[in-house]
């Protein structure tokens, strides 16, 4: 049995993630972390408990799957690679510096780290198909809608979706005229090789991404929309098991599929 810890485990993420632990045969759920709630009773006999670390000396879990907030992910994930826990991260925001510096310290301590921006397979299949498409296209643009609670912007999918295309494409902007904003960031936010990203937040959203393609004379779209948490936790287990079973630094859900 792999034993499991989840940080941010109020949280709507959180909550789902501690029941998928809990009705899975392979796991163990020892501790939940979260700064809200403290002391409630999450799961048979799992008390929330406030303090991150004080919970992994106490009860010694091989995992902390995390998803809590941008600000504070990447101290969390520090706390756990420095106490010899493998961490598996949903949570979104990290920046490229602080990704690195993850993967330097699993490495120096031969451990395990998981970091996917988004973990449903659908969403990482679209990744894949709008990568295909992007040798295709000259011309891309990103949308990206999520309900209006969510804290970073644009989200870390749209932000990995371009690193993907533009592994294709150097320039997805191609033929564009000179543009004037009459309203500041109406063309949204510019990624990697010019792919414009732009990012919607309004209650009905869960978590949806359209990345749109065209050339003359044709539109493609490619589109994923997330309307149930459920469609995450086959992703999070899966990333979960081979986290506790390999030394490795993974980023992205698309590498052990
Ligand atoms: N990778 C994916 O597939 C995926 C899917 C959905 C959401 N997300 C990301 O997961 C994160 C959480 O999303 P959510 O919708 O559950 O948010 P949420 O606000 O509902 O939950 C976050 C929880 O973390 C807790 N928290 C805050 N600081 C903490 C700390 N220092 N230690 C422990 N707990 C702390 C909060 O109290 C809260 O309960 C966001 O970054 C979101 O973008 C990722």
């Amino acid at each position: 049995m792999i034993k499991v810890g989840v940080s941010g485990a109020m949280g709507k993420m959180g909550k789902e993630v501690v029941n998928a632990v809990c009705d899975s045969n392979d796991f163990e759920l020892v501790c939940a972390v979260d700064v809200i709630g403290i002391e409630t009773e999450i799961c048979k006999d799992v008390r929330i408990m406030g303090d991150l670390k004080g919970a992994i000396e106490i009860t010694k879990p091989d995992v902390i799957i995390d998803f809590t907030q941008p600000k504070y992910v990447f101290e969390n994930a520090k706390i756990c690679l420095e106490n010899g826990v493998r961490p598996v991260i949903g949570t979104t925001g990290l920046t490229e510096e602080q990704i690195k510096t993850l993967k330097d310290i699993t490495e120096k301590n031969n451990l395990g780290c998981f970091i996917a921006p988004n973990f449903s397979t659908g969403a990482v299949l679209m990744m894949k198909f709008a990568q295909m498409a992007a040798k295709y296209f000259d011309n891309a643009e990103i949308i990206e809608m999520h309900h209006n609670q969510k804290k970073d912007a644009p989200s870390g999918t749209a932000i990995k979706t371009a690193q993907m295309m533009a592994q294709e494409n150097n320039c997805f902007t191609k033929g564009n005229c000179e543009e004037t904003e009459i309203i500041h960031c109406s063309r949204g936010g510019s990624a990697n090789a010019n792919i414009h990203i732009h990012s919607v937040r309004m209650p009905g959203y869960m978590a949806s991404q359209e990345v749109l393609f065209g050339s003359s004379g044709q539109i493609l779209s490619i589109r994923h929309d997330s309307v149930d948490r459920k469609c995450y936790m086959p992703g999070v287990l899966l990333a979960a098991k081979y986290t506790a079973e390999h030394n490795e630094f993974v980023y992205g859900l698309d590498n052990i599929l």
